[in-house]
């Protein structure tokens, strides 16, 4: 019989393979799909990384705005950011199976328009959504009930409009925050020029308002991101004086504002500004705005949207978290797509998810968890279809199923 040595290596290095193909879920919501894109993203040392649609549903109302991942239940709620302070939007429960299928558990169209961001709090009893055209902060016991009535519904004004009246005639909520003790949410106010605080009633699922926290005039502030102790390395075993720092972007100032935070033995928490920064080298170009803000160890990154710094494509910032919490720019490398509304890091902090908007594509980009810097583009699918500027077109979110 004839035998070839190397025959068989290359055959058995080839069976060998599929064994160390890692493969990984992600969910990507769509303003004019109306969907919920599930992408899977494969993994093995010979192929590199490959990223492909598997399933879609057709969920989530009209615009399906965002969504969240609640890894202990296979659980994603997502917002509608359909309708206004008139007209009500919608939020969605769906349940995914172990290949990211998606099936609805419950809608309810009883929900103030305008959803764009919502967060789990109350360990995970409660979610809260933010209305950017509904001017309003909405809460939902969970499990979802179908139809179900809000828990509370806060309605906010605004006597005059701001310093940027284009985009200020009205309160817009863009995010709903839980701190780290999980005792407050917090709620960037876009048309208010506010952080609006409520404190947590753990017992059920209560919201209280505090003191709002009066933001920059015109800065707009759109997403934050909160830095605590446990995020740095703990070299000595034990930490003493528990730091709690709140990173803000500003989509109309274009700048990245720290606040050191603070809770007092009594009542709501209070901030206290350290820092401002410009997250480019230089002024952004017209045009230009701050998008989405994330965190990893001691690395802020923020989405710069509509630069097409390089070649066409937007950018992805990196800046450094000095000891005192004030932060010093590193670089722009590119988002790979136009108009990086959301990203979101993966738990091993070694990739980057980058939801692109207009050129509605998922980027996933190298991220070196030593250093924090951003690298190349490994793997690249355009989901749904390209949108128009200013519309509600596009990709609109993503995160990872971990
Ligand atoms: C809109 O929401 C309100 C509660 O906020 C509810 O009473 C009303 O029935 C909803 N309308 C529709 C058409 O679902
Ligand atoms: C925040 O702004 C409001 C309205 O301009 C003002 O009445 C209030 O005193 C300010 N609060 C603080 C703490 O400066
Ligand atoms: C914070 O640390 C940086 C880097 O060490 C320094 O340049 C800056 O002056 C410090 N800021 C404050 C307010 O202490």
């Amino acid at each position: 019989m004839f035998y070839s040595p190397l025959l068989s290596l290359t055959l058995g290095l080839y069976v060998s393979l599929p064994a160390t193909a890692t493969t990984i879920t992600l969910y990507a919501t769509h303003y004019s799909t109306s969907r919920i894109h599930t992408l899977s993203l494969t993994h093995s040392s010979s192929a590199g990384y490959s990223l492909s649609e598997t399933s879609s549903l057709d969920t989530c109302g009209t615009y399906p705005s965002w969504v969240t991942f609640d890894a202990a239940t296979r659980t994603l709620y997502c917002s509608d950011e359909y309708g206004d302070g008139k007209v009500n939007g919608s939020l969605t429960a769906l349940r995914a199976d172990g290949e990211g299928v998606l099936t609805e558990l419950a809608v309810t169209g009883k929900v103030p328009g305008g959803g764009v961001h919502n967060v789990l709090f109350g360990e995970g009893g409660f979610l809260a959504v933010a209305h950017y055209a509904g001017s309003a902060l909405s809460t939902y016991a969970l499990p979802l009930q179908e139809n179900a009535d809000s828990l509370q519904v806060f309605e906010f004004e605004l006597s005059t409009p701001g310093t940027n009246p284009d985009r200020q005639e009205a309160p817009h909520p863009h995010q709903t925050i839980l701190d780290p003790t999980g005792k407050f949410v917090l709620v960037p106010d876009l048309g208010a020029d506010l952080i609006r605080v409520f404190a947590v009633d753990e017992s059920n699922g209560g919201l209280s308002a505090c003191p709002s926290f009066n933001y920059t005039l015109g800065g707009g502030p759109r997403h934050g991101v909160f830095w605590t102790e446990e995020n740095a390395l703990k070299i000595r075993g034990r930490v003493s004086s528990a730091q709690t720092i709140l990173y803000v972007v500003g989509e109309l100032n274009n700048e990245v504002e720290a606040f050191a935070i603070s809770y007092p033995a009594k009542g709501c928490l209070a901030f206290r500004q350290i820092d401002t920064e410009v997250p480019y080298p230089e002024d952004l170009p017209e045009g230009a705005s701050l998008g989405e803000i994330r965190l990893a160890d001691n690395n802020v990154y923020v989405s710069v949207r509509m630069d097409a710094a390089f070649d066409g494509d937007d950018s992805l910032a990196h800046l450094r978290r000095n000891r005192n919490g004030t932060l010093a720019f590193e670089e722009t490398t590119s988002s790979y797509g136009v108009l990086p509304r959301t990203f979101a890091i993966n738990k091993a902090g070694d990739l980057v998810a980058v939801g692109n908007q207009l050129s509605s594509n998922v980027a996933i980009v190298t991220r070196d968890p030593a250093t924090g810097a951003l690298g190349e583009v490994v793997a690249d699918l355009q989901v749904g279809v390209p949108g128009e500027p200013n519309t509600l077109e596009g990709l609109s979110s993503i995160v990872w199923d971990e």
